[in-house]
């Protein structure tokens, strides 16, 4: 009974791991990642190490790759390409060195080499001629690819005078990081299907009928590892063959390092593992290998592997999963973009459920649609990515999914501008906006108010305690007590928060604007070049473009933001509440106008109100909206206010024109 059970599991994993196998071999289209497939011959070796009775004479564990699939001639190995065992585990290493104990003693030194994550190649040259390449294959057999590979600037094509009569060097055809991106992004440009990951792109690369398709691709390569060699000097050790690889003219790894004990292996792998996104090449692990060449010959080999080499995974940053639906989120600047609602799965050391998709045309782009199997990718702390979706497995007649044309919060329309990439919810009080502006202003790289966080910032103003960020200086401290989860302490130390940010710098403050375009490093540069708020607001846009760092776009964008009434308004507000509006480096205006009064009225030919008003305040004067016996002067516009003018003219308060105020901001004088 219990021996059923065991050899009906065999029979399904042989079957799976031989279909996965023909996926990657052969379709060069991995269905699921390294790990999940280590998973199944995990499980299959430890059944039939356990219940060697289940072991069937065709088990894939007994087989390596696929076969070649006929695009290509097919080439016999003269050596066959064996796989490598694995490990994931300082324990596993060690293992391993026990088991190596029993064919050879003494010292051993290992090589360490970054594991690529691209291609094996077998390349043979005659006479220092590249006569044939082949991919692996299934290990004996292997395809042509002699044509294509010649297109690869990084294979020499010749050898020089001191090449052996016969030579066949292993290594790895990859595409760099930044070249798989750039494809990817021409790809996406000319309508073409984008890849995955680096190794599938390498793989398609590679696999084209037409050999101008690959020479139009960048594919790297690097040489690990020797094969076959007839009329070459004798060596001793391997890292000798990687020394005369690269005096042949073969790209070599600079990573390489070869060490004298597995504990010293396990911190070249522990430093790779963390180091992994420092390169521009994606890598799955370290390749071990036994240094000394004829402590390799005692060793020799298993059915399917050198027992002289080891690879040491590393955990996968890509899995498979179920996308379940695709939702639109959206940001303070009303940015709506989608993302993916995934079944959760643990990639890259992390639970991922939800995943960014971008925008639009990156929806587009990798054609994925609810109800798909997608590949995630979390790499190091970068947000969790959906690469693409695995088609094979695509229910059928799964319909295309389209972006909303409103607003999931307020049902506003969604706006593309033409030429941009982006969708925007075009209602400025919607109230997604509003929680994300509110809570981005309070949080660490804005105004820092601890204790505001996004679920509260949403509960005020569910509540109706805040709709814009000035609200937070006149929150209602006793309504909030009366929340859930708000005692008297948590209020008071909310309460102090908010008053300690009062005094932020400048800098700070304008990052928690939201100002499109206006993030960190310009806020940065902006306080500093313009020395107070008062001035930024007033500069005409050309200036703030000029300054360096902060150009164009950044300047048309802030001018925008202060030329709409409401954002003046908050910000006039956030003065009153007794924010810091000065900042470092410029000094301050000359404050001319300290403890003067001014009032404008009508329309100016050089100013518009609010800049007028602001001019006046940056010099440390007051501009209220009505004339009263403290006063200092009336700035008198045409058009101008009838009851301004008449209290002015009752009180005795001098009136003056456009000229007379430039000269009182300067000097602070009348005459
Ligand atoms: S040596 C018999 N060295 O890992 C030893 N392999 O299963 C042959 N790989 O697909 C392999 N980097 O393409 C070796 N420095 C390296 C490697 C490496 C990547 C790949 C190889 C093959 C797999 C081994």
């Amino acid at each position: 009974m219990a021996d059923d059970h065991f050899a009906e599991r065999a029979d399904e994993l042989a079957e799976l791991i031989a279909y996965h196998n023909r996926r990657y071999f052969e379709l060069d289209d991995p269905e699921i990642s390294d790990a999940e497939y280590d998973e199944l011959v995990r499980e299959l070796a430890k059944l039939e190490r356990e219940h060697p009775e289940v072991v069937s004479g065709e088990s894939p564990l007994r087989q390596v790759g696929g076969a070649p699939v006929g695009l290509f001639t097919e080439v016999r190995h003269r050596t066959p390409m064996m796989s490598l065992d694995k490990t994931a585990s300082y324990e596993e290493l060690l293992a391993w060195g026990k088991r190596m104990e029993r064919y050879i003693s003494g010292e051993v030194a290992f090589n360490c080499e970054l594991k690529i994550d691209g291609l094996a190649m077998s390349l043979l040259y005659e006479g220092g001629r590249l006569v044939t390449a082949a991919t692996r294959g299934n290990g004996e057999v292997g395809e042509d690819v002699t044509q294509n590979v010649a297109t690869i600037d990084a294979v020499p094509g010749q050898l020089g005078p001191r090449a052996p009569e016969s030579l066949e060097v292993r290594g790895e055809i990859y595409m760099t990081v930044r070249a798989f991106e750039e494809l990817n992004r021409r790809q996406t440009e000319t309508g073409g299907r984008t890849f995955i990951n680096p190794r599938n792109a390498a793989a398609g690369s590679l696999r084209q009928k037409d050999p101008e398709v690959t020479a139009s691709r960048e594919l790297s390569f690097t040489a690990y590892q020797l094969g076959e060699v007839i009329g070459g000097p004798a060596f001793k050790y391997h890292h000798e063959t990687i020394e005369w690889l690269k005096d042949l003219g073969f790209p070599v790894s600079p990573y390489e390092q070869t060490l004298g004990s597995l504990e010293e292996v396990d911190q070249y792998c522990q430093k790779w593992l963390e180091r992994r996104h420092s390169i521009d090449f994606e890598i799955d692990g370290v390749v071990v290998k036994v240094d000394d060449l004829a402590q390799r010959r005692e060793l020799g080999a298993t059915s399917h592997a050198p027992r002289w080499a080891i690879a040491y995974k590393f955990p996968p940053e890509e899995k498979t999963t179920l996308l379940k639906e695709i939702m639109v989120s959206i940001g303070r600047t009303g940015k709506a973009t989608p993302f993916a609602v995934l079944e959760p799965v643990i990639v890259g050391g992390a639970r991922v459920g939800l995943a960014t998709l971008h925008n639009e045309d990156q929806v587009r782009a990798k054609d994925v649609r609810p109800g798909d199997t997608v590949v995630v990718r979390r790499a190091g702390d970068v947000i969790p990515e959906v690469r693409g979706p695995v088609l094979p497995l695509r229910p059928k007649d799964l319909p295309l999914w389209s972006f909303p044309t409103t607003c999931p919060i307020c049902g506003a329309p969604l706006q593309r501008l033409e030429g941009e990439a982006d969708t925007y919810c075009i209602n400025v009080d919607c109230p997604g906006q509003q929680v994300q502006r509110i809570s981005h202003f309070a949080s660490r790289g804005a105004m820092d108010i601890e204790g505001l966080g996004e679920r509260t910032v949403y509960l005020f103003c569910k509540e109706g305690l805040l709709a814009d960020v000035a609200d937070i200086y006149s929150l209602d401290f006793e309504r909030v007590q009366g929340y859930e989860g708000f005692g008297a302490l948590s209020v008071a130390n909310l309460a102090g928060a908010i008053n300690a940010s009062k005094s932020r710098p400048l800098a700070n403050l304008l990052v928690g604007l939201s100002i499109r375009h206006l993030g960190s490093n310009g806020s940065q540069v902006l306080a500093r070049a313009m020395g107070h708020m008062d001035r930024i607001i007033a500069a005409p846009e050309a200036e703030m473009a000029a300054i360096e760092g902060i150009g164009p776009v950044i300047a048309a964008s802030i001018s925008r933001f202060f030329s709409l009434p409401r954002n003046r308004q908050v910000v006039e507000r956030l003065r009153e509440a007794g924010l810091n509006f000065q900042g470092p480096g410029a000094p301050a205006l000359e404050q001319t106008l300290a403890g003067m009064s001014v009032v404008v009225t009508g329309t100016l030919e050089r100013w518009s109100r609010e800049d007028a008003e602001a001019a006046i305040k940056s010099r440390g004067g007051k501009a209220p909206g009505s004339v009263s016996q403290k006063t200092t002067a009336v700035v008198v516009g045409s058009d101008p206010g009838g009851a301004k003018l008449a209290r002015a003219t009752e009180l005795g308060v001098p009136q003056i024109d456009e000229g007379t105020f430039e000269r009182l901001l300067e000097t602070g004088s009348l005459s």
